[in-house]
């Protein structure tokens, strides 16, 4: 767990970072505790911390208790602050949603519109941050649409998706008690932690191999 970001001017702090684990942040998961979406989310995340990144998770109780984005309740939500906070010192971030009607659900959308907070900040959105993302659905057709959906969405914000984005078929209901049953799902969770974490450590050591700015 992360703790307070610290009162420095921006360049000092993001000096002292490159000294520090990356930190990691996981977005996803569905309204049901345990949910395939979260646990799947759970094994990637632990694999980037396996790789040496710090990580922190948003799931099911975070997301299904942020209020609708920009409604008074928003404003007044801690988990929003933190969320908010949490990206704002990401070095990478993880998205992971359920194939709903053949796109991302509406949680988890609602959670990614929080990112909005930051279109004024010297780093804008999730410019320069490598992004894992995780689709699933109970089939594979609304596995592609999703993934797209959430490329799409990471382009708009300035992200980097990261080379392998995992599609689950949960219809064999492949995860149990956080582990996740097929072999070669489980490889692909891992490779989108690892990915997340290495494009991330990339970027700490050369920050210039993902600069936009001069775009
Ligand atoms: C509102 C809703 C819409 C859904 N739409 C689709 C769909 O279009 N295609 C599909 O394959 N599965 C669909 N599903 C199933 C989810 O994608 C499935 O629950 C997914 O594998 C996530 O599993 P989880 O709930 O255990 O995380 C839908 C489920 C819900 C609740």
């Amino acid at each position: 767990m992360q703790g307070e970001p610290p009162k420095l001017p921006f360049r000092e702090y993001e000096d002292r970072r490159m000294h520090t684990a990356p930190f990691i942040v996981g977005i996803g998961g569905t309204a049901r505790p345990r949910s395939s979406t979260e646990q799947a989310l759970a094994l990637a995340l632990t694999a980037a911390e396996a790789a040496g990144a710090t990580v922190r998770m948003f799931g099911c109780d975070e997301i299904a208790a942020l209020p609708h984005y920009l409604t008074p309740a928003a404003a007044e939500c801690d988990t929003g602050r933190t969320l908010v906070d949490a990206i704002r010192r990401a070095d990478g971030l993880i998205l992971a949603s359920p194939g709903y009607h053949g796109s991302i659900s509406g949680l988890v959308k609602n959670a990614i519109d929080y990112i909005e907070d930051t279109a004024k900040d010297d780093r804008v959105y999730l410019d320069g941050l490598p992004v894992g993302l995780i689709a699933t659905a109970y089939g594979w057709q609304a596995t592609g649409s999703t993934l797209a959906t959430l490329r799409s969405i990471v382009h708009a914000l300035r992200g980097w998706p990261t080379p392998l984005g995992a599609a689950i078929n949960t219809s064999a209901g492949i995860f149990r008690d956080g582990e996740c049953l097929d072999e070669r799902t489980a490889t692909q969770l891992q490779l989108v932690g690892r990915q997340v974490q290495e494009f991330a450590s990339l970027r700490r050591s050369r920050p210039a191999i993902m600069n936009t700015s001069a775009a």
